[in-house]
C-alpha cells in the first residue's frame, strides 16, 4: 500500500532532514510520552505513526521523517514499519476506509465477486477513493476471521460472512453516517 518514500530519505543522504514536515507540539509531546514507556524510543514507532494518522488521516513523507528524527531512526526504518502495518495509510484516504480480505479462505469463498461488485458500485478500482472523498477501498491480508469468510471491514467493524449486495448496503449505510 505504501509508496517508497522520496530518494532524499535514503540512507547515506544526510539532507533528508530538510524535507521534514514538523510535527505539531501536541504530536511531539504525545510521541515523547509514548516513547518514555520503552527502553528504546524506536519501540514506539507504530504508536507514533498512529498519533500522526489520528490527526491527519494519513502519514505523509514529511511527517514520517519528523517521526524518524524524533525517535532517532532513519526514514527507511520508519517506512518499513509503516509498510508492514497495513492500517497505516501512506496516501490520503477517504472519510471511511473499506477493506476486503483477499487471502485464501476469503478468495475461495467469494472475494472476487465482493471486489468486483463493490468496485462497480462505487466507480473506483481497488486502492481508489470515491470522488466525494467518502470511501477508500483497499485490499487486506487475512483478518483472522477465516471461519466467517468472505470478510470485509468498514472502518473498524468486521463484516462476514457477507454477500456483495449486503456489503454494498453496509457501505452505503456507513457513507450516510448511519454506522
Ligand atoms: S482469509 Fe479472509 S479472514 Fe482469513
Amino acid at each position: 500500500m505504501a509508496d517508497l518514500i522520496a530518494t532524499n530519505a535514503m540512507p547515506g543522504n544526510s539532507n533528508w532532514r530538510e524535507a521534514i514536515e514538523p510535527l505539531t507540539e501536541q504530536e511531539r509531546t504525545e510521541i515523547e510520552h509514548l516513547a518514555s514507556h520503552y527502553p528504546r524510543p524506536q519501540a514506539a514507532t507504530i504508536e507514533a505513526l498512529k498519533v500522526v494518522q489520528a490527526n491527519d488521516g494519513w502519514v505523509s513523507d514529511g511527517k514520517l521523517k519528523a517521526i524518524a528524527d524524533q525517535l532517532d531512526m532513519s526514514p527507511d526504518e520508519v517506512d518499513s514499519v509503516a509498510t508492514f502495518y497495513n492500517k497505516i495509510y501512506r496516501k490520503p484516504v477517504g472519510k471511511r476506509v473499506v477493506t476486503i480480505c483477499d487471502s485464501v479462505s476469503c478468495w475461495i469463498m467469494g472475494y472476487d465477486e465482493l471486489r468486483q461488485k463493490l468496485c462497480d458500485h462505487l466507480g473506483i478500482p481497488l486502492g481508489g477513493t470515491t470522488t466525494d472523498g467518502e470511501i477508500t477501498l483497499l485490499p487486506t491480508p487475512c483478518l483472522g476471521a477465516c471461519d466467517r469468510a468472505p470478510t470485509a471491514m468498514i472502518g473498524e467493524k468486521l463484516e462476514g460472512p457477507i454477500t456483495a449486495d449486503e456489503l454494498i448496503a453496509q457501505v452505503e449505510k456507513a457513507r450516510g453516517g448511519q454506522s
